[in-house]
């Protein structure tokens, strides 16, 4: 792979804005970060429960020359040194990711510098190739965030088989939701997270979802439901519930789910790495569970530190890497593209 590139040293400046994080990066050779700068917004969606679309758009155009100004700077490089300027260019919010877009668009115009659009989820599963310089495919990866759950086969650096997805919510957005139900605001994911640590997860039995025809999709939004029916059944009977049983047992169903599912992956594909990306995959009893079952089955577990497993820059650079070394560049008619599917 890396002989494609004729260069010794391929040095990317990333850009990232497809949600509520305003995101650059240096990276070099897909696997060392000269800087990684991210500005979030998350103080401010806070106060209306999730992320606003327009708000979050504002705020990436007020940022995103700063945030890009900086990572050139703390990586001690120059513009002129950048082989590429890489983008998130889907999936995700259209006018948030536009700015990013339109950002790397005006900067490689400018400088004659190629461009080259990433895919938000292929970036998410590259983080893990900064952080596990040994890492390489094939492997299988759980990729669960805000706004995807999937189960890939990465076959080789930017081939993917998609195993499974959700057939309805996310698990970060199964966080959110029910971390909202329970008082617990937004965003729901790291609170629930330390909240189920004073908590019995076997309190209570929330549904582990199965799809008849799919042994890998999930399905979050029945757990969902269950949670918020037990909540008006509380309420109802004028029973107090404990926010930490409740948390630490829908926590443990979903986590219940995604090791299981991501096991059988594993198994069956005759695999023996796997790998874990976006922002559930901070999730300490995920992590745990997984590490465990990864342990006793002799399967090397590979996990990218939390700061990598939610939204950044720096994965763009090292998925970037890998498209520049097999020739990929993108026009000037790059277009923000917020439902763009895996392998497009
Ligand atoms: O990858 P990410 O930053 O953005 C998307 O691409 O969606 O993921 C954000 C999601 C949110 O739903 C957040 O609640 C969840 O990741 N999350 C967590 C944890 N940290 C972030 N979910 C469970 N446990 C966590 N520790
Ligand atoms: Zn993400």
């Amino acid at each position: 792979m890396d002989k494609a590139c004729n260069k010794e040293d391929i040095t990317i400046l990333a850009i990232e804005s497809s949600c509520d994080e305003t995101a650059a990066a240096v990276v070099r050779n897909g696997r060392e970060v000269l800087s990684n700068i991210i500005s979030s917004q998350i103080d401010l969606h806070t106060i209306y429960g999730g992320v606003v679309p327009e708000i979050a758009s504002r705020k990436h155009i007020e940022r995103i020359n700063q945030v890009i100004g900086e990572a050139l700077q703390t990586a001690g490089t120059e513009l002129r040194e950048m082989d590429a300027i890489a983008v998130t260019y889907g999936p995700g919010l259209v006018g948030a990711l536009l700015v990013g877009v339109s950002a790397a668009k005006a900067i490689s115009f400018a400088s004659g510098i190629p461009l080259i659009g990433v895919h938000h989820i292929e970036g998410h599963i590259s983080a893990n190739y900064i952080e596990n310089q040994e890492l390489e495919p094939p492997f299988v990866c759980l990729v669960v965030s805000g706004g995807h759950s999937h189960l890939v086969r990465v076959s080789d650096y930017g081939e993917y088989e998609i195993l499974g997805r959700t057939r309805d919510d996310a698990a970060g957005e199964a966080f959110d939701k029910v971390a909202r139900a329970i008082g617990l605001g937004y965003p729901g994911g790291p609170k629930i997270d330390k909240v189920s640590k004073d908590g019995n997860p076997d309190a209570i039995q929330f549904p582990r979802a199965k799809v008849a025809d799919a042994v890998y999709d999930f399905s979050f939004s029945g757990l969902k439901s269950a949670v918020l029916n037990y909540l008006n059944s509380c309420e109802m009977k004028g029973i107090e519930i404990c926010q930490a049983d409740v948390a630490a047992s829908f926590q443990k169903a979903v986590v219940d789910v995604l090791v299981e599912h991501s096991m059988q992956a594993v198994r069956e594909c005759g695999i023996n790495k796997f790998a874990i990306a976006g922002g559930v995959a901070s999730n300490t009893a995920l992590r745990s569970a997984l590490e465990e079952e990864c342990a006793k089955a002799g399967i090397a577990f590979y996990h990218p530190s939390p700061v990598m497993c939610t939204d950044n820059a720096a994965m763009i650079g090292a998925a970037a890497y890998y498209e520049y070394c097999k020739g990929v560049r993108h026009g000037y008619d790059l277009n923000a593209v917020p439902n763009l599917r895996l392998g497009e």
